[in-house]
């Protein structure tokens, strides 16, 4: 407290106060106040935004599986680490991860290339682009290990990196004369692959993968994607079916979406009560992204309002927040297909399959006689259905029988529930001439 500064200051420096000096005192105790608590609300805000995430993925030496300390932030995937881990380590066998968009993807790779570093494994990265071909993903990964150049000398061969490479663009078989003067065993982590354009390149990683495994090279692939199938990743190669370990990524349970809330507010200092843990769950549906950025978004709107407590306005201010910030590829499906929430037969349809019954991968039952469809159990006009399949905002999922369906945009699942939210609240608090419509105007 400046309290006593403050008073003899103005004892000192002024023989008669100008102003009533009992004003003045409780003045200078209200700035003081004032200044903890912004100070506070600030230091509250940076925590916050350190725990809630959703912007990136988490990095490996910052999770701790398997442990109930409230630093660790990764929560669930008990199940596919264990897979991955005993794939790469144990049956020296290269790995597919692949699921929908901020399922957790890159997270979960970072946490397997934590653990396998741990086990004298070098890793290199690559983030693969639409314009990536074989050579840049191979050169990129080159040009990730900085520690292999040291490694280079049990060999013989020091004169760089640089050297190993050619100077025309890479193909699978120059790779095993490479790998092989290097000393250490390596995973390749391939992220995005999913935007590889390029059809050959998907075919040069596949017979690479190939060659690795024919040589029995200690040098692995962990290629991670967007996608419902590996095939649709790496294309059919009956060739490497028996060398690659696919683990696809399904949604989280509700229970490990609260924990995420639950670990984050104990992290940040915030309060999110049991309700709001599970009102974030039920419209996360299990992704990760979504509920990291409910749960920012609420934290932030609390903060604003000088509380540590998350209040139900917090959550509409996150659930619009979210709405707004939707990929504008998603929000305009969900205007086509809605007839910009024109379309009330359509609206019934999504709102049937984001909320209705879904397997652990977000894929529903449709069952149509053309009058009426049953969308993921529940009954909804039947011409409705067609044109929300024809506008692509739902697709059929291939190869798995003719009745399985999903979202043919991830986050548009989220968007629905967002905004049925939304449109609810317009309801039943109309909008008064005189008040801001700030939950209720679309982006
Ligand atoms: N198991 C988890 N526990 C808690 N948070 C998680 C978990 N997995 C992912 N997240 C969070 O979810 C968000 C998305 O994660 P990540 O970027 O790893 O997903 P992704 O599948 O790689 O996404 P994309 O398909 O866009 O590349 C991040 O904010 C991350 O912090
Ligand atoms: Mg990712």
């Amino acid at each position: 407290m400046r309290l006593p500064t403050f008073q003899s200051f103005f004892r000192s420096k002024i023989d008669l106060p100008l102003v009533d000096e009992e004003q003045l005192i409780s003045e200078a105790v209200t700035l003081d106040v004032e200044a903890e608590h912004h100070r506070t609300l600030l230091s509250l805000r940076r925590r916050l935004a350190d725990t809630f995430t959703p912007t990136r993925p988490l990095p490996g030496p910052r999770v701790e599986l398997f442990s109930n300390d409230n630093r660790a932030a990764f929560i669930g995937r008990e199940v596919e680490c264990l897979r991955i881990t005993r794939a790469l380590l144990e049956d020296q066998s290269h790995v597919v991860i692949f699921g929908e968009r901020g399922r957790g993807k890159t997270s979960l790779a970072n946490l397997v290339a934590a653990q396998v570093q741990e086990a004298s494994f070098d890793v290199a990265r690559y983030v693969c682009s639409t314009t990536s071909n074989f050579d840049a993903v191979m050169r990129g990964l080159f040009h990730d290990m900085p520690r292999w150049l040291t490694g280079l000398s049990r060999t013989g061969y020091d004169t760089g990196l640089a050297s190993l490479l050619p100077s025309r663009p890479l193909q699978p078989s120059d790779l095993p004369l490479i790998f092989e003067r290097l000393s250490s065993k390596v995973i390749l982590l391939v992220d995005e692959f999913d935007r590889v354009a390029d059809e050959d390149t998907r075919t040069a990683v596949a017979d690479t993968i190939k060659q690795f495994s024919d040589l029995g090279m200690p040098v692995l692939f962990m290629i991670i994607g967007v996608s419902d199938s590996p095939e649709a990743l790496l294309g059919r190669h009956p060739s490497i079916q028996r060398c690659v370990t696919r683990v696809a990524l399904p949604l989280l349970k509700p229970a490990h979406v609260r924990k995420i809330v639950e670990r984050g507010a104990a992290q940040s200092g915030l309060n999110f009560s049991a309700s709001a843990r599970t009102c974030i769950a039920e419209l996360a549906r299990g992704v990760p992204y979504m509920a990291q950025l409910l749960s920012l978004r609420a934290g932030q709107a609390a903060l604003d309002n000088g509380r540590t407590t998350i209040l139900g306005s917090d959550l509409l201010a996150a659930i619009e927040a979210a709405a707004i910030e939707a990929d504008p590829r998603v929000l305009a499906l969900y205007d086509l297909a809605t007839n910009t929430e024109c379309d009330a037969a359509a609206l019934s349809v999504l709102r049937a399959a984001a909320a209705g019954s879904q397997d652990e991968l977000g894929r529903f039952q449709v069952v149509s006689n053309g009058r009426f469809a049953q969308v993921a159990g529940l009954q909804v006009d039947g011409t409705a259905w067609q044109r929300v399949l024809n506008v692509g905002a739902i697709r059929h999922v291939r190869g798995e029988g003719p009745d399985l369906f999903t979202f043919t945009e991830a986050m548009l699942m989220q968007l629905v529930l967002l905004r049925t939210v939304l449109l609810s609240q317009a309801v039943v608090h109309p909008v008064s001439v005189n008040s801001a419509p700030a939950l209720l105007t679309r982006p």
